[in-house]
């Protein structure tokens, strides 16, 4: 869709219009394995190159009306969708790296995405370095000859180490270098990696896209051949998306930009409450003034900083299940960007993680501000 639109009129009509053939206002849902075709000359066509479905896990419509949407979003020239994030984040590596290619990983990587990369790549055959991606002169050092990829997270899952993508979008242009940016976190709402110089953008469209955590499912995006590969090689992989996860998600996308700015305004006034509480020793959220990176995530996305944020409790890790059993609203859970607020105890720290949802914000305050007092005193009811 035309670019002069904006972002919250693509997501509602890119890759969509009425059904051709019955008029439904809205993508359908096109649950069916197989394509018929009418006639023996239909498949010789399709066997010249006419366009047609055949078998859905090659491909389906309503997977296609999403991957036309998502692409628009992203500002991408193409899109292909995944049964889920993990599966666009492996077989877009395994794609860039076929036959031994070397990879230059952020050390600060979602924790099942580190294991692909330390775990099953190297398996596979490819060799990989883990690197401090906000030192950019440590990621260059690290680029061999036989460098195929660098691979990261701009905001860092779970602790929101911020990455100067810019400059990091620069130095894969020198050294001509695609740049995988896992761009989950934040969203096209808030940043389209593409600007700054990404190659290839992959999401976990479980989380912000969907909105509602309903649904599993991810997203590869980025130019024509790079995408056609990727879906050519994604149906041998056995991780297509299917039309009914699909259909939810094109449902979910249609208010990514009004939920995104709601998530971003409750967990800036959730974090700020939190860094003012004497019973909090450190919170992680780029748009506080106190983030080791905050001007540095500022230049990447205006004022507006997502959804997601850590915090220390001063009570050490013993204080971590009072805090968790005393919150009503949050539900204790793994995974991020549902309308309802999250939280989740990192293993063995004092460190819960934030996912804030879009509840009123009064309401959350209140609910964190009874549940740490009831750790400042523990003989309260
Ligand atoms: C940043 C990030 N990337 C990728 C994934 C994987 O996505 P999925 O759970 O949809 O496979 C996650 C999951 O939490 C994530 O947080």
């Amino acid at each position: 869709m035309a670019q002069r639109f904006g972002l919250s009129t693509r997501s509602i009509h890119a890759g969509e219009a009425p059904d051709p053939s019955t008029g439904a206002n809205g993508v359908p849902i096109y649950q069916n394995a197989t394509f018929a075709f009418r006639s023996y000359q239909g498949v010789k066509a399709w066997r010249d190159g006419a366009p047609h479905f055949l078998y859905a896990r090659d491909g389906n419509p309503t997977v296609r009306c999403l991957e036309l949407k998502l692409a628009d979003l992203e500002g991408t020239a193409d899109a292909v969708a995944t049964a889920t994030g993990m599966a666009a984040i492996s077989a877009t590596l395994l794609h860039l790296l076929a036959g031994g290619g070397h990879l230059v990983a952020s050390s600060d990587l979602y924790a099942v995405i580190k294991e692909l990369v330390v775990s099953d790549l190297p398996a596979f055959g490819a060799t990989v370095d883990l690197v401090d991606f906000t030192d950019l002169a440590a990621v260059e050092a690290a680029i061999t000859a036989e460098t195929r990829a660098l691979f990261c997270e701009p905001f860092s899952n779970p602790l929101l180490t911020v990455i100067d993508l810019a400059g990091l979008g620069s130095l894969a242009a020198r050294r001509g270098i695609p740049l995988v940016v896992d761009n989950t976190f934040l969203s096209p709402a808030l940043l389209r990696p593409v600007e700054h110089g990404a190659t290839v953008v992959v999401h976990s469209a479980t989380k912000y896209l969907s909105g509602h955590g309903n649904v599993l499912g991810g997203i590869v995006r980025g130019a024509k051949p790079t995408v056609a590969a990727i879906r050519r090689l994604l149906p041998r992989l056995g991780g297509t998306m299917g039309a009914f996860p699909a259909w939810l998600l094109l449902s979910g996308a249609k208010t990514l930009p009004p939920r995104v700015e709601r998530h971003s305004g409750n967990a800036a006034a959730v974090a700020k409450l939190l860094a003012g509480h004497p019973a909090v020793a450190a919170v992680r959220h780029p748009g506080l003034a106190s983030h080791p990176r905050h001007e540095v995530a500022r230049r990447l996305v205006g004022d507006r900083f997502g959804g997601m944020l850590a915090f220390e409790l001063a009570g050490g890790e013993r204080a971590v299940g009072p805090l968790l059993d005393a919150l009503e609203l949050p539900a204790i859970a793994v995974s991020l960007g549902d309308c309802g607020t999250l939280i989740w105890p990192l293993a063995g720290t004092s460190w819960p993680r934030l996912s804030v949802g879009f509840e009123d914000v009064v309401d959350l305050e209140r609910d964190v501000t009874h549940a740490l007092a009831r750790l400042d005193s523990p003989a309260s009811p």
